[in-house]
């Protein structure tokens, strides 16, 4: 069996601000999950993502702050870096759009969507702060929302109804340098990508009869669009300074579109690790071969620029790139009832939260009632109570107590057992046939599910050693006693697989108290790269020493056990009144995110 070639592509985080919990269940979280669980399958992975650096998200947030738009970028992209490396995101390449190799495959699609016809020149009405003497870009301007009334809609975008928007539609627009409204509408030039010339293919594509697996709301939405005949052409440059060059004579006084060159960036970046593996070409088998299948984890939030815009792009480069196999989008997580909002400071940010509890809790309270198919709510009472009531009752104290008697009992070893009946040989065979059922749930992106089943097979061992009771069967019937300590022990090592891509840390600590050396689930490092554009840190991964399989697993009686220790820590309940203090405390305060 050849190993299946899986792309796993993470939307690009604009370097203008922390990463908050919902941004984590709806886009970051999911795509880990899902390359871990490949990575175990035995398949071939890439993942890959970076910091978005350019555009007016980055340059109103620098003016804000009276700093330059490159010390944003270096200060967020490193927060980035730092705080994904402690929730174990394994990125292959956690990288930036700020490199000469995105720089350059930028142009390179500029250059082919230009002679394939798919970018156009046009003049474009545009509005112009009269006070500033500038153009408005997205972020630059601000109004109510033409479609839904929202008072603070985005030039760009509506963070209510979440439309795409001409910032000339804007409703009672202001410019967002000087806060008023002597705007006038004035003629500029630019560059548009021709969506309507690509729009037959993309029906084409989507009504291919290969979208069964597609989210319903993702799949009706791109088919909408697409044949809708009402695509038109976008701009793809922008009248400000901050992005990259557009690669024309006469044009240095623009640059590109941070979208156009965003989504772009999972091509450059898989381009940059295989480089970087020493196979400057490795990039071709992930992009040309059609057998590679990707996936775009992103929020429901940019599911127009990955079923249409980014896939009208690789249309008209001509080369034959591969179109997405799946945009499994998420819905969004409020925080105790209201709608996550940075610039209400109604939020919480990932370093925040890391710096308070540990990475897998949140996992697996962000997985178990995961955004899939509507938005949901994190409240800090079911975070406490899932981490007391699952994690540390239920399968934490499954291998503490498990692992605690035959550490004492068994002399520190595995024990042999005896002859099986019936109920050992019923747990077994439910914890094999789990790996089928969990990897069925795992391969369809539903994760939550997914987690939902491998817990069910905690709860079940549970409840088989509370009946077996083999802290009272080693006093009449030792060899009794020992079947049940190996029958559970058995299938704890089989849980600590299924619940590795969810619970990666702790799931590595079982590992090593069941007696196994070793890194066996990889390691993720921060890595320094240095090219014409300058230095950054990056992130990578290196699972080369993989072991572990996605397949029962058979522990050894007579294996020694190392001393066990609680996984998971039994939270204070006192934690929910003082966190939603912390929460109520930050709202209102100043403060405008990214
Ligand atoms: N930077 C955008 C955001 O944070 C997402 C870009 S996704 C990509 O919303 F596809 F463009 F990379
Ligand atoms: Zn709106």
């Amino acid at each position: 069996m050849s190993a299946t070639r899986i792309l796993v592509c993470v939307a690009w985080p604009y370097a203008s601000g922390d990463r908050h919990l919902g941004h984590v269940a709806g886009a970051y979280l999911p795509p880990d999950i899902f390359a871990r669980y490949h990575r175990l399958a035995g398949h071939r992975v890439l993942m890959v993502s970076g910091s978005d650096t350019h555009g007016t998200p980055i340059t109103v947030r620098a003016a804000q702050e009276g700093v330059t738009p490159a010390e944003i970028v270096a200060r967020y992209h490193a927060r980035f870096v730092q705080s994904f490396k402690d929730l174990g995101l394994s990125f292959d390449l956690f990288t930036h759009t700020d490199t000469q190799n995105h720089w350059d495959v930028t142009h390179e699609l500029f250059h082919n969507h230009l002679a394939n016809g798919y970018i156009y020149r046009d003049r474009q009405q545009q509005p112009f702060c009269v006070i500033d003497g500038r153009f408005l870009a997205d972020r630059y301007i601000e109004g109510t929302c033409p479609i839904c009334g929202y008072a603070d809609a985005r030039g760009d975008q509506c963070d209510n109804c979440g439309n795409t928007l001409d910032p000339i539609d804007l409703i009672r627009p202001r410019c967002k340098i000087c806060g008023r409204s002597e705007i006038e509408i004035r003629e500029t030039e630019h560059f548009f990508f021709d969506l309507a010339k690509a729009s037959p293919h993309l029906a084409a594509w989507l009504n291919d009869g290969r979208k069964d697996h597609w989210r319903p709301a993702v799949i009706n939405y791109a088919r909408q669009q697409a044949e809708s005949g009402e695509l038109r052409g976008r701009a793809i440059t922008r009248d400000i300074d901050w992005g990259i060059n557009v690669p024309v004579p006469g044009w240095e006084h623009k640059v590109i579109y941070v979208w156009y060159d965003a989504v772009i960036g999972y091509f450059s970046a898989t381009r940059e690790v295989c480089a970087l593996m020493g196979n400057p070409e490795g990039w071709r088998e992930w992009w040309l071969d059609p057998a590679t299948r990707s996936y775009y984890f992103i929020g429901k939030d940019n599911i127009p620029f990955h079923t249409i815009i980014w896939p009208a792009m690789l249309i008209g480069d001509g080369r034959g790139l591969n179109l997405p196999y799946d945009v499994p989008a998420n819905e969004y997580l409020n925080i105790e009832d209201r709608k996550i909002s940075t610039s209400r400071r109604w939020t919480i940010d990932l370093p925040d939260f890391l710096s308070r509890y540990d990475p897998d809790p949140l996992r697996y309270v962000l997985t178990i009632n995961a955004p899939e198919t509507r938005d949901v709510n994190f409240t800090w009472d079911e975070f406490v109570r899932r981490n007391n009531d699952e994690l540390v009752a239920t399968w934490g104290n499954l291998v503490n107590r498990t692992l605690g008697f035959a550490y004492s009992r068994f002399d520190a070893r595995v024990p042999a057992p005896g002859p099986l009946d019936e109920s050992d040989r019923a747990l077994l065979a439910a914890s094999e046939a789990a790996f089928a059922e969990v990897g069925a749930e795992l391969e369809a992106v539903r994760l939550k599910l997914a987690l939902t089943k491998a817990m069910d097979l905690a709860h079940a061992a549970n409840r088989y050693l509370n009946e077996k009771a083999p802290w009272a069967q080693i006093k009449t019937d030792p060899t009794a006693a020992a079947t049940t300590v190996y029958v559970t022990l058995q299938v704890i090592d089989r849980l600590k697989v299924l619940l590795n891509p969810f619970l990666p840390f702790t799931t590595q600590r079982l590992h090593h108290f069941l007696g196994y050396d070793g890194d066996i689930f990889g390691r993720l490092y921060v890595d320094e790269v240095t090219d014409a554009r300058g230095t950054r840190p990056v992130l990578r991964y290196d699972g080369s020493q993989i072991e572990a399989r996605w397949e029962p697993t058979e522990l050894r009686p007579g294996q020694p056990l190392r001393q066990p220790a609680p996984l998971y820590r039994k939270l204070d309940p006192e934690v929910v009144e003082a966190e939603r203090q912390r929460l109520l405390a930050r709202l209102g305060l100043s403060g405008d995110g990214g």
